[in-house]
């Protein structure tokens, strides 16, 4: 079997255009504020991506760069007058942080309305709870993707390879609210092989170079690769060994093109609807 590759870029671009619209009928302008600390290179990239994707779709973004040494202090300073701000809907604060800024700390710092990341301990009981209210941007777009190529969760087998509280934790509370049956596996399960064969629907989010291999795969599965990993050799690559995997799997998507552009869609539709929330109040 030839696996679909499923194009996140067009998906991502549909969710886009249609946040847009909405935005553009909403009768107000979303103020999204993006906060950067120090100069990691890939978070660098990042937040320009979701600054200008946020510009496109007609929402006021804002950066805001602190340097390295920025104590956890003045971070939260930040966050509380962005906090009071009420020209902003959002706040997103990329991580990781440098060194000696807690990452707690500083989530539950921003208000819940305004996560758009939807880390903040208030957000994450809500989604645990099986009522959702902002949902991290990575596994919101994932569901997303698997709607618009017409995978259904419902009872089928989800194996979530990772338990982030980023990706793999939320990613598997989704999955549950879809009822699709659920094992969240991580570097220390047993037979991990054994266990991503049984799913129907394998996500991959370990931050391991190509650790899905082919025989981990059961035949027609839809494989999503969430991880982004750049090997020695200059070479970007998922967390699943692509070429060999798309042999055996029934959809699949590829590194880049595929959950990236999802993640930064859903970010301008958290931004949406933490604005349209906050009006509604
Ligand atoms: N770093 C990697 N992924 C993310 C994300 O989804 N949100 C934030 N804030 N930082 C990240």
């Amino acid at each position: 079997m030839t696996a679909r590759i499923i194009d996140g870029k067009a998906i991502a671009a549909a969710l886009r255009a249609d946040v847009a619209a909405k935005v553009a009928a909403a009768g107000f302008t979303p103020g999204l504020a993006v906060v950067l600390v120090g100069e990691d290179p890939a978070s660098a990239v990042y937040v320009r991506t979701k600054d200008r994707a946020a510009r496109e779709a007609g929402i006021a973004a804002r950066t805001i760069r602190l340097p390295a040494g920025t104590s956890q202090a003045d971070l939260l300073a930040t966050i509380r007058a962005l906090n009071e701000d009420p020209a902003i809907d959002g706040i997103l604060v990329q991580l990781p942080l440098p060194p000696g800024i807690a990452p707690e700390a500083v989530i539950e710092a921003i208000d819940p309305d305004k996560d758009v990341d939807g880390f903040h301990p208030v957000n994450v009981g809500h989604l645990a709870d099986g009522r959702p209210t902002l949902v991290p941007c990575t596994p919101l777009g994932i569901m997303k993707m698997l709607r618009a190529i017409g995978v259904t969760a419902s009872g089928a087998r989800a194996v979530v390879v990772g338990r982030s509280a980023i990706v793999g934790r939320p990613m598997a509370r989704l999955l549950l609210s879809a009822d699709a049956t659920v094992t969240v596996a991580h570097s220390r399960t047993r037979d991990l092989p054994a266990e991503c064969r049984r799913a129907d629907i394998l996500i991959a989010a370990t931050g391991r170079p190509e650790l899905v291999r082919a025989d981990w795969v059961q035949p027609g599965a839809t494989v999503i690769d969430v991880g982004i990993n750049r090997l020695a050799d200059g070479r970007l690559v998922g967390d699943v060994a692509f070429d060999a995997c798309a042999a055996v799997a029934g959809a699949i998507t590829p590194v880049p093109g595929g959950v990236g552009p999802m993640t930064v869609a859903c970010l301008l539709e958290n931004t949406l609807t933490a604005a349209l929330h906050r009006r509604s109040r």
